[in-house]
């Protein structure tokens, strides 16, 4: 049966060729996720920034413009930890600030990314009960997050 054989041998290499062009896939993607991280942090920044002053600042009673920050910031900091996977630092990837220690102790980082994202679902319901005061000393409380991971996980 050369048919069936051939078929066979086709099948097998239709598999490597798929393998190789996977490869080179994957060492492109793990920079595409570092770039993503970066954007990502950026974009909370922003919106957790605008959030704070609206709601700590401005005590707004904007219900719904709060609730749509925060619903945001929730739905990008879910992106982080998948993100940080792969070991990534700044001495692979020039565009990062992302110190080694992420993988060298990755139960510390991953207490802190976490908290983090504990405390922006508590922001998240909060706002969405309509507690302002009590969403904005929490907005507070996790500013503090940030710099208490970047210390120590982030290059300055
Ligand atoms: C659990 C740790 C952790 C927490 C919490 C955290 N960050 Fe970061 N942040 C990082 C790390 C690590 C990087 C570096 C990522 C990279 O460059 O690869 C970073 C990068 C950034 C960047 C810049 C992107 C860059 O690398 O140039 C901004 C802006 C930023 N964070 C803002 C914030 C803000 C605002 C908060 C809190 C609302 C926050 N981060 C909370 C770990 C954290």
């Amino acid at each position: 049966m050369p048919t069936l054989a051939s078929c066979k041998s086709l099948a097998i290499c239709l598999l490597f060729a798929a393998a190789y062009a996977v490869l080179p896939a994957q060492a492109t993607s793990l920079s595409d996720d570092v770039d993503l991280r970066i954007e990502t942090f950026d974009e909370i920044e922003r919106l957790f920034k605008a959030l704070r002053f609206k709601v700590v600042n401005m005590r707004s009673d904007d219900q719904e413009g709060a609730v749509t920050y925060s619903d945001e910031i929730v739905g990008l900091a879910y992106r982080l930890p998948g993100l940080f996977e792969e070991n990534s630092p700044r001495q692979l990837f020039p565009q990062s600030r992302a110190r080694p220690e992420i993988w060298e102790r990755p139960e510390r980082y991953n207490y802190l990314l976490n908290q983090f994202l504990d405390n922006l679902e508590q922001i998240d319901e909060l706002l969405r009960e309509g507690s302002m005061t009590e969403a904005g000393r929490k907005i507070d409380e996790t500013a503090k997050n940030c710099r208490r991971c970047h210390d120590v996980f982030r290059y300055r």
